[in-house]
């Protein structure tokens, strides 16, 4: 059966490809088990767990793992985050599709994923700063952060290993990382984030009841993404 069939998008082949050759996979929010099955086709893993804390998603990965043939291969996991997981049975775990803020929580609930022993590839659909701020809090270092498009959106792939030094940052200083300037698609990135700072900062300034703490973090933001600018286009 062909690929195709299992509507991978450009999302789920950017992270697909974080994912290093012979490993033992955590896919933590499988929703359809789309990413475990795509991967044990291309013979890039060896096991698989597909868990997810609802039973309807898991019932979609049972079936995605049947219409590939993946019953024996793929482990159904019913459970919030990484409840369902042993340390010891992952080297690589995914978390994709979700807020940053719950993404962090689910690290939160099991901090053994950052002990340096596992590699975290995490697809945060909003909140990418406050994850960025977690991560730096609790020694996750993001190795790369891949920008991909997918029709009008960009998503961002983060490849993160735990162990590092913990460092307190502002949401400021993690509306970026480092590692995400090396990506090519990184000016059009920042120069959407920067408008859309822009536009916040100008309504806050606009409206009739002041909210200074807010208005002082997107300040900081747009300070932020333009000196990340001004950098790239010097490079
Ligand atoms: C939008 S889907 C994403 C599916 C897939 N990971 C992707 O990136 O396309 C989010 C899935 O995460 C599951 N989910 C949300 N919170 C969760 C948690 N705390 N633990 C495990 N699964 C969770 C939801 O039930 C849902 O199936």
């Amino acid at each position: 059966m062909h690929d195709n069939r299992m509507r991978l998008t450009p999302r789920l082949r950017t992270i697909m490809k974080q994912v290093p050759q012979g490993t033992r996979l955590a896919d933590i929010g499988t929703d359809h088990a789309l990413i475990p099955s795509a991967l044990l086709r291309r013979k890039r893993i060896v096991s698989a767990i597909a868990s997810d804390i609802r039973t309807g998603p898991l019932q979609s990965a049972a079936r995605t793992a049947r219409q590939f043939g993946f019953e024996n291969e793929i482990s159904l996991r019913l459970g919030a985050g990484l409840r369902t997981v042993k340390p010891e049975e992952v080297d690589t775990i995914v978390i994709a599709g979700m807020g940053g803020e719950t993404i962090a929580q689910i690290l939160q609930n099991d901090p053994w994923a950052l002990d340096g022993n596992h590699l975290l590839l995490l697809q945060a659909m909003t909140a990418q700063a406050y994850l960025r701020q977690y991560l730096a809090a609790h020694g996750g270092m993001i190795q790369t952060e891949t920008l991909c498009r997918e029709g009008n959106r960009m998503y961002t792939v983060m490849t993160v290993r735990g162990g590092g030094k913990q460092i307190e940052k502002t949401l400021s200083d993690c509306c970026i990382s480092d590692a995400l300037l090396c990506d090519p698609l990184a000016a059009d990135y920042l120069t959407r984030l920067l408008n859309r700072e822009q536009k916040i900062c100008a309504s806050l300034e606009a409206a009739q009841h002041q909210k200074p703490d807010e208005l002082a973090l997107h300040r900081g933001n747009v300070r932020a993404l333009s000196n990340a600018l001004e950098q790239l286009g010097k490079e």
